[in-house]
């Protein structure tokens, strides 16, 4: 692919470095001192997450292989004495609600979208309706993860307010089996009390993915089951290069909530409880081919496919044959998975359309649109000698086509 000219104003891509582990803490701390006084009783930390493969699949039962970003959102919390619950954000300025400050009281949450505050207040609501006894709390959140890039960062405020909810609490959850809760909590927190009507993919991905590794998660059961897979992307000199278009439909969430009503009505006009069990019977695509809907077949058929996607992708990744074959297949399965979520699911855009293709074009083995779509993000694989490439042919063709400069993150 020909060279094209960058922007004169900035000539290189803008790489968005995580924070350390220390930096982010330090961070959160000194916001929570500046904000309510004196030292925190804990300090906690969420990743954001990415799909490798399989999206839009969650609501389905079906899979999707997942990892965590390095990126992470921090809280400081300290439990109170009275019912009131104070959280400030840093970030609050720049998203919806009321600003960096928001303040309630344990027995006045109300479930409703009221912006970013409902996410914190969503976790303590969840955790108390199961049960857990509460007090008030002081919350400080800050974040070196974007926001409504589709990596999952909702997901990942809501997970770290429950980390912090679980250490101030003392409520003993810091085993696998309350890891999982936490994360079913977190899906209540933005099912049920925030009414979006997301699947398990984004609470579970960042409680139970883990840095590093990739994770298969098999939505069949409810909580999903996780299965970890070293990640050989690193020993073969690969890398996944996140670039985040920073752009979205406005009304990418009733889009989203639109595909979930579309999923189940293809699973009623088919006479299966979920599309996952159209999956593995053998004749799937054919049935599939029988829906008279056209939009119906469609989403469907993307299901169907992307759960085979995700399954070809595992055993790619555990196969025995030349590394290099393994990896471009799962290249390839990716941008089968893209094309896929852009004709059937109708979930891309053209800033996506152009990121995955340039990406493709300049090196990269596979890119695809990543999360729910409709905007956000795209991730690419690529040897990490071309990344610096990819990068600079993505950002000099979003810009040269008149589109917001992205930005990159990599794993
Ligand atoms: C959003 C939802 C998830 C999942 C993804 C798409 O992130 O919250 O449940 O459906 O989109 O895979």
């Amino acid at each position: 692919m020909a060279r094209v000219t960058g922007p004169a104003t900035e000539d290189t891509p803008r790489w968005l470095q995580p924070w350390s582990l220390d930096e982010g803490s330090d961070r959160a701390r000194s916001l929570f001192a500046q904000e309510f006084g004196g030292e925190p009783g804990t300090v906690v930390s969420a990743p954001g997450r990415i799909t490798v493969i399989g999206d839009h699949t969650d609501y389905s039962r079906g899979l999707a292989l997942a990892t965590v970003t390095a990126h992470r959102t921090f809280v400081a919390a300290r439990r109170r004495d009275d019912e009131a619950i104070r959280v400030v954000n840093a970030q609050g300025d720049a998203l919806r609600g009321p600003g960096r400050r928001w303040e309630g009281t344990l027995s006045s949450l109300e479930p409703g979208d009221q912006g970013w505050p409902s996410r914190p207040a969503g976790i303590v609501w969840a955790l108390t309706e199961r049960g857990y006894p509460a007090t008030g709390l002081d919350i400080a959140i800050d974040s070196c993860l974007p926001s409504r890039a589709g990596l999952g960062s909702a997901a990942s405020v809501i997970a770290a307010v429950g980390l912090a909810c679980e250490a101030a609490w003392g409520l003993a959850l810091d085993n696998e089996e309350g890891t999982i809760e936490l994360a079913e909590a977190g899906w209540e927190a933005e099912s049920a009390f925030v009414g979006f009507p997301g699947g398990r993919l984004d609470s579970h991905a960042v409680l139970r993915c883990r840095e590093g590794g990739a994770a298969l998660l098999d939505f069949a059961t409810a909580p999903p089951t996780v299965t970890h897979y070293p990640w050989y992307f690193g020993d073969y000199g690969l890398r996944l290069l996140v670039i985040d278009t920073g752009s979205r439909r406005p009304d990418w969430a009733e889009a989203y909530a639109r595909r979930s009503r579309d999923s189940a009505q293809a699973a009623a006009a088919l006479g299966v409880p979920s599309l996952r069990d159209l999956a593995t019977s053998g004749d799937a695509l054919a049935r599939v081919a029988s829906l008279a809907d056209d939009t119906l077949r469609r989403r469907a058929h993307h299901i169907v496919t992307e759960d085979e996607r995700v399954r070809e992708t595992i055993a790619a990744l555990g196969g025995l044959g030349p590394a290099h074959d393994r990896f471009s297949e799962i290249g390839t399965l990716m941008l089968e998975s893209h094309r896929s979520l852009r004709a059937d699911y109708d979930a891309s855009t053209p800033e996506l359309d152009l990121a995955v293709d340039t990406a493709f074009g300049a090196g990269a083995l596979g890119a695809r649109l990543a999360g729910a779509g409709f905007g956000g993000c795209a991730v690419a694989l690529a040897r990490s000698t071309a990344v610096p490439a990819v990068a600079d042919e993505v950002d000099a063709m979003l810009f040269a086509k008149g589109f917001a400069r992205p930005q990159f993150l990599l794993v």
